[in-house]
C-alpha cells in the first residue's frame, strides 16, 4: 500500500460532502444551511433549528406545530426503562448512563431499526429528539437520590427538560423565561458543527448501517471526552481550581505555555478555527446577562474574563491562533442556572443531537457512502516465523 497518506486526526481529509453546516475558521463564521449562527441564536428557537437541520429548510408555522406536537408526544420513555436508572451507581457519570440508555432504545423500538424505511427513520428521529431530554434529566435527578418525573407535554421542550431535572413531584416548578430562552439558545449554539469528532463517530458508525440508535449512542461517547464536549466541564473545574488555589491566573497561563503535562488552557483553541469562535462571542455576552439577571455575581467570570484577556495576548496564543472557543463560558451559565458541573457536557449533546441526526440521514441517503474503512501505514515488524514458548 505505497499510496496512503498518513493524516494524523484527519486534519486534512474530507469523508463526505455535506450540504448541512457551513465553517470558515480563519474568518470565524458558522452558517447551518446558510443561516449565520448569529441570526439564528438571535431569531430562531431549538426546536425550528433542528427541523432546519434535518429537513434543510425552515419550517412553516404549520410544519412546525406538527414536528413539535410529534416530539411532545414521545416524551415518555418506557416504563422499564426506569429501571435503568435504578441499576447505576449514584455517582455514575451522566453522559455515561445517557450513551447506555440511549443504545437501549435498539431494544424497545426493534421495528424501526432499518436505516433504509424513511418511516423508521422518521419515527426514529422522533422518539430520539423527544426521549434525550427526558433520559438526560433522569441521570441527574437519580445522581442526587430524588424521584423521576414524567414529562409534562404542556410545557416547551426546554421547560419541560429543566423541570424533570430541577422539579419535585409534589411542587409546582416554576423557571424563569429568561433562562429557559438562553438555554434554548445555547442549545443552538451546539447544534451542528460538521464533521467534528462525535459526528464522524456517528456518520462512521452509521456507515456500516447500524441504526440510529447505535450511531447517536456512540456520538454521545466520543462527546464525554475533555478535548471534545467534555470541555464544558474541564474549564469550570479548571477555574475552580485556579480560585481556589489563590487566583493567580497569570502563574496558570505560565505553566500551560511551559506545557506542563496535563495543563492546557481548557475552552481555548480548536481544530478549524484560527479566529474568535463566534459561538464563543454569544455566550460571552449571555454569560454577562445570565450572572447580572441571577443577581449573584461569580467570581468564576472575572477570572474567566481576565484568563482570556491574557491569553489573547500573550505570544503563546497568538503565535498558535488560540481564541476561546465554545465551551469556555457555557459553563459559567450552565452553573448559574443550578446544573451540577457533571451535567454540563449532556447540555451539549442534548444541542448537539439535531446535528447528529441530520448529519447520519444525510449520509445514509447519500449514493457516495460506503462503509467508512480508513487504511494505515504498517510500522510493525516484517515476516518472521513463529518460535515455540520454551524457545523464547
Ligand atoms: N492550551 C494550550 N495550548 C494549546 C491549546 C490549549 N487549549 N490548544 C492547542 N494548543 C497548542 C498545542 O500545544 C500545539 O502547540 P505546539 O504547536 O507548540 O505543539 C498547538 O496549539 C496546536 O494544537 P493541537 O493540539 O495540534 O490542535 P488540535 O487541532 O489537534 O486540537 C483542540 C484542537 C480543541 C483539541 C485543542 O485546541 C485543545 O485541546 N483545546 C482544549 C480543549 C477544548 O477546549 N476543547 C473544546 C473544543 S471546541 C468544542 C468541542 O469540540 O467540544
Amino acid at each position: 500500500t505505497g499510496h496512503v497518506a498518513v493524516d494524523p486526526g484527519y486534519a486534512n481529509t474530507a469523508s463526505c460532502a455535506s450540504a448541512i453546516t457551513y465553517i470558515d475558521g480563519e474568518a470565524g463564521i458558522l452558517r447551518y444551511r446558510g443561516y449565520p449562527i448569529e441570526q439564528l441564536a438571535e431569531k430562531s428557537t431549538f426546536l425550528e433549528v433542528a427541523y432546519l437541520l434535518i429537513y434543510g429548510e425552515l419550517p412553516t408555522r404549520k410544519q412546525l406545530d406538527e414536528f413539535t406536537t410529534n416530539i411532545t408526544k414521545h416524551t415518555l420513555l418506557r416504563e422499564e426503562m426506569r429501571l435503568f436508572f435504578d441499576g447505576f451507581p449514584r455517582d455514575a457519570h451522566p453522559m455515561a448512563v445517557l450513551s447506555s440508555a440511549v443504545s437501549a432504545l435498539s431494544t424497545f423500538y426493534q421495528d424501526s431499526l432499518d436505516p433504509f424505511d424513511k418511516d423508521q427513520v422518521e419515527i426514529s428521529t422522533i422518539r430520539l429528539l423527544a426521549k434525550f431530554p427526558t433520559i438526560a434529566s433522569y441521570a441527574h435527578q437519580k445522581s442526587i437520590g430524588r424521584p423521576l418525573l414524567y414529562p409534562d407535554n404542556s410545557l416547551g421542550y426546554v421547560e419541560n427538560f429543566l423541570r424533570m431535572t430541577f422539579g419535585v413531584p409534589s411542587e409546582p416548578y416554576e423557571v424563569d423565561p429568561v433562562l429557559v430562552n438562553v438555554l434554548d439558545m445555547l442549545f443552538i449554539l451546539h447544534a451542528d458543527h460538521e464533521q467534528n469528532c462525535s459526528t464522524s463517530t456517528v456518520r462512521l458508525v452509521g456507515s456500516s448501517h447500524a441504526n440510529l440508535f447505535a450511531s447517536v449512542s456512540a456520538g454521545v461517547n466520543a462527546l464525554f471526552g475533555p478535548l471534545h464536549g467534555g470541555a464544558n466541564q474541564a474549564v469550570l473545574e479548571m477555574l475552580q481550581d485556579i480560585y481556589n488555589s489563590g487566583g493567580d491566573v497569570k502563574a496558570f497561563v505560565e505553566r500551560v505555555k511551559r506545557k506542563e503535562k496535563g495543563v492546557r488552557l481548557m475552552g481555548f483553541g480548536h481544530r478549524v478555527y484560527r479566529n474568535y469562535d463566534p459561538r464563543a462571542a454569544i455566550v460571552k455576552k449571555a454569560a454577562q446577562e445570565v450572572l447580572s439577571r441571577t443577581g449573584q455575581g461569580d467570581p468564576l467570570l472575572d477570572l474567566a474574563m481576565s484568563l482570556e484577556e491574557i491569553a489573547l495576548n500573550d505570544e503563546y496564543f497568538i503565535e498558535r491562533k488560540l481564541y476561546p472557543n465554545v465551551d469556555f463560558y457555557t459553563g459559567l451559565i450552565y452553573k448559574a442556572m443550578g446544573f451540577p458541573t457533571e451535567m454540563f457536557t449532556v447540555l451539549f449533546a442534548i444541542g448537539r443531537l439535531p446535528g447528529w441526526i441530520a448529519q447520519w440521514r444525510e449520509m445514509i441517503e447519500d449514493p457516495m457512502t460506503r462503509i467508512g474503512r480508513p487504511r494505515q501505514l504498517y510500522v510493525g515488524p516484517s515476516a518472521r516465523d513463529y518460535v515455540p514458548i520454551e524457545q523464547r
